[in-house]
């Protein structure tokens, strides 16, 4: 489904990514792993069409779609949930979720989308016409991830969805991503929580300094000594 091929893409003169090529099948959980300042939100950004590719191609599809605006990629399956989630903390739930889907024109559809996210979390049916800002952590992030659910994708980027979530939420989080996932959409996981994502994905990649140093399945990874200590902190 998504096929990235020698990835670069820098701010100003310095780059972020210096080569990063990978797959992501349909169905797919990959965890993309590694150190703070990697450049793995960076690599989500250049996907979903928030940072230009500088040399490279992303493909969804086969379909090459670094020349498309972000708008552009939305309506093709794509969604991110951006690390530090990017609410609109003035603005309740229910408008937060109705803007994720901003560029689906069937009302009926959106209609049935904003039953399904309300469904899979119970808790915004709830705090439904609260404001977002006033959600705590835990909430928001789920917030942020339903609202990505809204534009109906069949990829969800996802950046650090564990972060500035109370130890207890995260597993719900987590066990949330799964059943996204086995409901048919493939995702890209960014995580700090290495044993977390490990342990959900199907495949893993591990970067550093913006490129990959190893990729391998979940288990792999975890059991490599190398790995562990070289580039998990495990
Ligand atoms: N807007 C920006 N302008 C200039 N440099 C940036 C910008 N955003 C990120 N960088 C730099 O690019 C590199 C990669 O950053 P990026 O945010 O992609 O890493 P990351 O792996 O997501 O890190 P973290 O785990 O801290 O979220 C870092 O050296 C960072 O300082
Ligand atoms: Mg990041």
């Amino acid at each position: 489904m998504l096929q990235v091929r020698d990835l670069r893409v820098c701010y100003g003169r310095v780059p972020a990514v210096h080569q990063v090529s990978l797959t992501l099948a349909a169905g797919e959980i990959l965890a993309v792993v590694g150190a703070n300042g990697a450049g793995k939100s960076t690599l989500l950004r250049a996907i979903a069409g928030l940072a230009r590719a500088d040399a490279g191609t992303i493909e969804l599809d086969g379909r090459p779609i670094q020349a498309l605006p972000a708008h552009a990629r939305v309506p093709l399956g794509l969604a991110l949930v951006p690390e530090g989630r990017h609410l609109f903390p003035r603005l309740t739930v229910e408008r937060n979720l109705e803007l994720g889907a901003f560029t689906r024109r069937d009302a009926s559809e959106v209609a049935s989308s904003l039953e399904m996210v309300l469904e899979t979390f119970p808790v915004l049916r709830e705090r439904r016409a609260q404001l977002a800002g006033t959600l705590s952590g835990g909430e928001q992030q789920m917030l942020a991830i339903a609202r990505g659910l809204m534009s109906k994708p069949r990829l969800l980027l996802l950046d650090e969805p564990s972060w500035g979530v109370a130890p207890i939420v995260v597993s719900r989080i987590f066990e949330t991503i799964q059943a996204i996932n086995r409901s048919g959409v493939a995702v890209l996981l960014v995580e700090q929580n290495v044993k977390r994502a490990l342990s959900v994905a199907h495949r893993a990649t591990v970067i550093q300094t913006g490129r990959v140093v190893a990729e391998g399945t979940g288990a792999d990874l975890l059991g490599s000594d190398l790995v562990r200590r070289a580039y998990l902190g495990l």
